[in-house]
């Protein structure tokens, strides 16, 4: 029986596995530049998180109704409910799929499709959390926002991601304040190739509750020792640090040196489809890979629904 966790850093449209996209293209009639399965895997090979987030704007080419949304919300909740997340929070990309003509509405409805029947069909309950991209501009995603307002009772929060590096959160300090005005909840991505700064700056300017990545919080020990007393989540991505070569290798991974520190870490997937596995096999990796302890990898799973946002009563009965 795998650990009973929640999953709370996962983009959903990087579970969109090579099978599924050439079902989709074929369903809509979009061609891919991949001959087949094994030809687009052989394209999952990253420098960095803009060689992954070329591949991964290319393939949403294919999600384009309701339906293709609900498909790959479904497969994704089986594929987590089979490694042990009882309690999924997860991000999706709306200005990746309004730019391409693909409207928010059908995107949250077909969310919706799979999302409104996941504790009955998978025993998974779900938040949704939109991100805004931040290498598009502020208007465009205080824009994002307004749109969302009809569809606020199927989103939970904010989230902020795509390419970090000269994108800092304070540029989103319009968009976030608006967004808590709205009743959202807050996280964003931050840390993972940006500097220690933008993590602070995430909690600082966007008040943020959460921190999606935060690895290179470790470069500053004032800010770790900041995120420790004020009990800040960060939701890690071992495999996705691999793959887009933040980190080296897995055993060189600074998650054990984190705990040490007092550090409240979660494991996630991030994309699973395209680095290497879903939420159960990261925790297989760092078990493996880290030498973690089964008391460790308990505290990892107790910490994701601590950190979820889950009502108290809630995360008693997933837990
Ligand atoms: N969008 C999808 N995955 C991402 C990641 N790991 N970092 C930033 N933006 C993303
Ligand atoms: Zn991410």
């Amino acid at each position: 029986m795998p650990l009973p966790k929640a999953e709370l850093h996962l983009h959903i449209e990087g579970t969109l596995e090579p099978e599924l996209a050439f079902e989709l293209a074929a369903r809509n009639g979009v061609r891919l530049p991949y001959g087949d399965t094994d030809e687009l895997r052989k394209a999952y090979q990253f420098e960095d998180l803009q060689s992954f987030l070329n591949l991964y704007y290319e393939l949403m080419a294919v999600l384009r109704t309701e339906q293709d949304v609900a498909d790959l919300a479904n497969a994704y909740l089986a594929r987590a409910a089979a490694q042990g997340v009882r309690h999924a929070e997860i991000f999706f990309d709306p200005q990746a799929h309004t730019k391409r003509g693909v409207e928010l509405g059908t995107v949250v409805e077909g969310l919706w499709r799979a999302l409104g029947s996941s504790e009955a069909e998978h025993g998974v309950s779900t938040r949704l959390i939109m991100c805004f991209l931040r290498d598009d501009s502020a208007e465009s995603a205080m824009e994002t926002l307004r749109a969302a307002e009809p569809y606020l009772d199927r989103i939970t929060g904010v989230g902020l991601d795509s390419a970090e590096v000269g994108h800092p959160p304070v540029k989103f300090r319009e968009v976030y304040e608006a967004a808590a005005a709205l009743g959202l909840r807050r996280v964003a991505h931050a840390g993972e190739e940006g500097p220690p700064a933008y993590i602070t700056e995430a909690l600082d300017v966007l008040g943020v509750e959460r921190v999606d990545h935060g690895l290179r919080c470790m470069e500053d020990p004032a800010l770790v020792e900041r995120l420790v007393r004020e009990r800040v989540p960060l939701t890690l991505c071992p495999l996705s640090n691999v793959r887009l070569r933040t980190v080296d290798v897995l055993a060189d991974h600074p998650l054990p040196a984190m705990l040490d520190a007092g550090l409240m870490c979660t494991v996630n997937s991030d994309d699973p489809a395209y680095f290497g596995g879903y939420v159960g096999d990261n925790f297989d990796a760092v078990r493996s890979a880290l030498g973690l302890s089964e008391d460790r990898l308990r505290e990892l799973a107790r910490n994701s629904f601590v950190a979820s946002f889950l009502e108290d009563d809630e995360e008693r009965r997933e837990r």
